[in-house]
This record gives structure tokens, C-alpha cells and sequence, in this order.
């Protein structure tokens, strides 16, 4: 992440001005606070720093928003807000939940920055024409899009370009003249049909393991295969021709500066000791894709039983999976600075 932290530190640079008393930022789709605080700690230094030349004593309040707090964050909350106070810094939080992206979260005007990183690829539902039976659009046998017909990828696509102008249409209203939007999201080459290349974990992460997860318990007649096919994961990775049209359509922002950005996959690191103890492997899989969106996703749609029948086998599909234990993956990333104009 370190390239992205330094666009969005060079990103702040460029920011003409902020208008009001207090310079208020907004973090949405936060995650467990991994890196959101982080962030937040690098938005309010830079601007810290910039400000005190020009205004001195600027108070920073930061929102933290998403749709579910989970505990970890809550925790982290706790030691950050700790960590706010005790560091004398002139920076308050607020965190809130059950707050969507894609729907109108401040009074006009009332953002300085906005940050959201690793959330956009997540879409705000999953398109109903996927799921209408027997149609060009039914994503029949598989739960993710990677590998399916081209008419299912349309309507993904289709859903995906709403939902950034949606979100784009929302901040342009809650942020101010002048103010900054920076978006990190997972991304596709450009010129890529598919969604994945070949050395991205997601291929492995929501498609082969999932697919493979899925039909050992069709097989097995745990689920019925209609069950199956019904549970669609609405996850889609944008190149970055289609983040540029969507900002150009929705108006209001100018694009500062837009890159795309590898970042090596941390579990190449442990190549090695996976490959000794190929059970560790498969729970570290099955607990990173649990770590995401999927698992309240599945925990609404299966009980509970069948939700962990299906990560068990999830982990021991990735145990026997040796493929990516032997070359390097990489998320492929679209970091994007825009000032509302
Ligand atoms: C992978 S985490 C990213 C967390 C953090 N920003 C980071 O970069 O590590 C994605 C987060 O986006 C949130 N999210 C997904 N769709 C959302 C939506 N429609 N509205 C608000 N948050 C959403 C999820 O709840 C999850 O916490």
C-alpha cells in the first residue's frame, strides 16, 4: 500500500484550500480498521502540516462509516480514539454503521476529503437478470462472473457503472468545492476481458475454490443445485477506462491523477512454509475469504451449518490446490485522486 499512501499524500498537496473552520474527512467502507486508521492518521498529518502555514490550530474530524462495524474495529476504535486524545492532536472521530455508500451520507458540502479504499469493487446487489432462469443472462452453474458468459458479464458491468455514478452523483453532494476524493479500488487490466488475470489470487479466491466448495456440496447433496445457482457473489473488477467514463459522466469531479498499482499477493511470502503444511494453507485461505463480504452474504442466504460445510470444504479444496503455491500473484489496483469542481 505503500504506493497508494503516496498518491494520496501527493494528492492532498495539490489540494487548493479547504473552506471550512474544521477540515472534515470521511473514511467509507472501512473494513476492520486495518488500514483505515492509518489512512486517516496519514490524511490528517499531511493536511495538518499544509494547514498550519496557512490557518494554524485547524481541528480534523474524521467519520468512519460502513455498513457493519464489526468487533475488530470496534477495538480498534477504542484504542485509536485512545491514541487521538493522548497524542493532544486537535482530531476527533465519529464512527457510524449501517451506512451504505451507494445513498447520500452528509448535509451538502460538508466534506473536506473522502477516502474509500477496497470497497467500490463490492456492488451495491447483485444484478437480478443473472439470476433469471433460462435467460442469456443466467449465471448458471458458478457464483462469480470470472469464466461466464459474455451476457452475464454485461449485466455485471452494467450494475457496476450505475453504482459508481451513484456513489460519485452522492459525494459530489456531500463534498465541498475544492475538496478531495480519493478512491482505491481492486481493478482489471485495461483491454482484459476477463476479470482476472492469471496471477490474480481473486481467480483462486471467488472462482476455482468457490466453484469447486460449492459443488462438493451439490455433490453431495447437501444443497440442492438451484441453491447454487441462485447465490451469486456481486463483486466486479472495473479497468480503467470504465472508473474515467463514470466519473465523466457523473460530473462535478476533475480526475487529478488516476494510476493502476500491483501489489504482491502476502501469501507469497509463505510459498514455502505452505507448501510443507498444505492444511495451514487451506485454513488461511478459508479464513481470508471469510474475512470480506462473503461471509455475512452466505450466512443470509445458507444456515448456518451448511455456511460452515461449505468453508470446510472450501479449506480442504485449497489444500489440494498447489497451483498457486508455485508462482507469484498479484492484485491488480486503480488508485484515483479527483478535486470537486
Ligand atoms: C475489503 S474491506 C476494505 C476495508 C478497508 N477500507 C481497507 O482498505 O482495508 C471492504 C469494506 O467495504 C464495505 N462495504 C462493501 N459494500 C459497502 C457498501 N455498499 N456500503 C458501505 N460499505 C460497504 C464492507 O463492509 C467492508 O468492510
Amino acid at each position: 500500500m505503500a504506493s497508494s499512501k503516496q498518491m494520496l499524500t501527493s494528492a492532498l498537496h495539490s489540494m487548493e484550500h479547504t473552506q471550512g473552520v474544521h477540515v472534515k474527512i470521511a473514511d467509507l467502507g472501512l473494513g476492520d480498521g486495518g488500514h483505515t486508521f492509518s489512512t486517516a492518521d496519514t490524511v490528517v498529518e499531511v493536511l495538518g502540516r499544509k494547514l498550519a502555514a496557512t490557518k494554524g490550530g485547524t481541528a480534523f474530524l474524521v467519520f468512519f462509516s460502513d455498513l457493519r462495524l464489526s468487533d475488530e474495529f470496534i477495538t480498534r476504535f477504542r484504542q485509536f480514539e485512545n491514541r487521538v486524545t493522548d497524542s493532544g492532536k486537535e482530531y476527533y472521530v465519529a464512527g457510524t454503521s449501517r451506512s451504505g455508500i451507494y445513498w447520500p451520507l452528509f448535509p451538502k458540502g460538508e466534506l473536506d476529503v473522502v477516502v474509500t479504499t477496497n470497497a467500490l469493487q463490492w456492488l451495491s446487489h447483485v444484478p437480478r437478470k443473472v439470476m433469471e432462469k433460462g435467460t442469456m443472462t443466467w449465471n448458471k452453474g458458478r457464483v462469480w462472473i470470472e469464466g461466464a458468459e459474455k451476457e452475464v458479464v454485461e449485466a455485471y458491468a452494467e450494475q457496476a457503472d450505475n453504482d459508481l455514478v451513484t456513489f460519485l452523483k452522492y459525494r459530489k453532494e456531500d463534498m465541498v468545492v475544492g475538496g478531495m476524493l480519493f478512491m482505491l479500488m481492486p481493478g482489471r487490466p485495461s483491454g482484459l476481458e476477463n476479470q482476472v488475470t492469471d496471477d490474480s489470487p481473486f481467480k483462486l479466491i471467488f472462482t476455482t475454490l468457490m466453484d469447486q466448495a460449492w459443488q462438493d456440496l451439490v455433490d453431495e447433496g447437501s444443497v440442492k443445485e438451484d441453491i447454487r445457482d441462485a447465490f451469486n457473489i456481486p463483486l466486479y473488477l472495473r479497468n480503467t477506462d470504465e472508473v474515467a467514463a463514470a466519473i465523466e459522466s457523473c460530473g462535478g469531479f476533475k480526475i487529478e491523477k488516476m494510476e493502476t498499482i500491483n501489489i504482491a499477493d502476502p501469501m507469497n511470502a509463505r510459498q514455502q512454509e505452505f507448501m510443507r503444511d498444505p492444511d495451514s494453507y487451506g485454513r488461511a485461505m478459508a479464513n481470508l475469504v471469510q474475512s470480506g463480504q462473503i461471509k455475512p452474504m452466505l450466512e443470509a442466504y445458507l444456515d448456518p451449518d451448511l455456511t460452515s460445510k461449505l468453508f470446510k470444504q472450501y479449506a480442504i479444496r485449497a489444500a489440494n490446490n498447489k497451483e498457486f503455491l508455485t508462482k507469484n500473484s498479484f492484485y491488480h489496483m486503480i488508485a484515483v485522486s479527483a478535486i470537486r469542481v
